[in-house]
């Protein structure tokens, strides 16, 4: 039995850190774990420009002092994004990718694009100077059950922007289902997808049953325990299409223990202890690095990290709340550590 694993250092391509005082709290926790992350820009208002991508990569900065950690800064695609201006915020090395969240999908998608037809053309751009594409995959039409919101973006979206551009690195973000799961398998090397704890760790029963439970609900919402056994299966395949992102997403905790509770789950402070008991879990601790630090840089086609972290077999306490955040698997007792 592995009681001891040293890995390179991991990196986080998909995190929530916010703004204000919220940032002030919550950065040290992804700068503690990884190296990078992919800073998430749905902020109010969203960073659309590289003037704002650069502002705010000083604010992450400003609140991280002292950490070896490096954010890297994404955009925020709207109905008017314009192909130069992305061109020029990436080519000035601001902007990593661009964020599309289909408008009202989910927490701070209000700016986000009605119709993708609008921004072809920045899309086009993005795949001739190899700038990635990440996607929140859910439509929004009334007419379609949330639980079914994934599967049926890949039919009505994500096949046939794949097809139109095929050269696009497209990243299909927190994916939580088995189509999901098929499609990037089967999809060209340019596909890949973002896998969270949470989706690897919980059903839709967590949320529902004995009690409505605010803290286990994030968009895309977790699914049947089928959906999330594929994606479990996906996480320790080896497959280089899959790879950690966090979706590490705070709010205080009234804002979702409310009648309209806000989506989304706070797991950074135990991100590393909660994945890697999911591969302990399925016996696949020598596929744990290749996830966690490996296939995220060779997709976005950025180095390795150096340096490595230790994690151990051991207990993790997981409080009750960090500040005014309750983190994922509050109360609980993990069983292995950050050394
Ligand atoms: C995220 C947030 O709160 O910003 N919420 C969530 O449930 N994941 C937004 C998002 O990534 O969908
Ligand atoms: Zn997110």
């Amino acid at each position: 039995m592995t009681d001891r694993l040293t890995i390179r250092r991991p990196d986080d391509w998909h995190v929530h850190l916010r703004d204000g005082a919220m940032l002030a709290h919550v950065a040290k926790y992804t700068a503690a774990q990884f190296a990078r992350a992919i800073i998430m820009p749905n902020l109010s208002p969203p960073v659309t420009t590289a003037e704002e991508g650069a502002a705010y990569r000083d604010r992450i900065r400003a609140a991280t002092p002292g950490m070896d950690f490096t954010p890297l800064i994404v955009a925020y695609l709207t109905d008017a994004s314009d192909p130069d201006q992305m061109a020029r915020g990436h080519g000035e090395g601001v902007f990593t990718a661009a964020k599309l969240y289909p408008a009202h999908a989910t927490t701070g998608s209000a700016h986000g694009v009605t119709d993708i037809a609008k921004i072809m053309p920045v899309l086009e751009r993005m795949a001739e100077i190899g700038m990635p594409l990440l996607i929140h995959g859910e439509v929004t039409d009334h007419d379609v059950d949330i639980f079914d919101r994934e599967a049926v973006f890949i039919e009505r979206t994500l096949k046939g922007l794949v097809r139109d551009l095929p050269t696009l690195k497209i990243v299909f973000e927190h994916i939580t289902t088995s189509e999901a799961v098929d499609f990037v398998m089967s999809a060209p090397a340019n596909v890949a997808a973002t896998i969270t704890p949470q989706h690897l760790h919980i059903n839709r029963n967590a949320m529902l049953v004995g009690g409505i439970r605010p803290h286990a609900y994030c968009l895309p919402v977790a699914k049947r325990e089928q959906h999330r056994l594929a994606v479990r299966a996906a996480a320790v395949s080896g497959s280089p299409k899959f790879f950690l992102g966090t979706d590490s997403a705070p709010h205080a905790v009234h804002t979702k223990e409310a009648a309209c509770g806000c989506a989304g789950i706070f797991n950074a402070p135990y991100a590393l202890e909660s994945y890697v008991a999911v591969f302990d879990e399925e016996d696949a601790l020598d596929r744990f690095e290749g996830f966690a630090s490996e296939h995220g840089p060779n997709f976005y086609g950025l180095p390795l990290n150096g340096g490595t972290i230790t994690l151990e077999r051991g207990e993790t306490v997981v409080p009750e709340r960090c500040g005014e955040v309750v983190p994922f698997h509050a109360g609980e007792t993990l069983g292995w550590r950050l050394v």
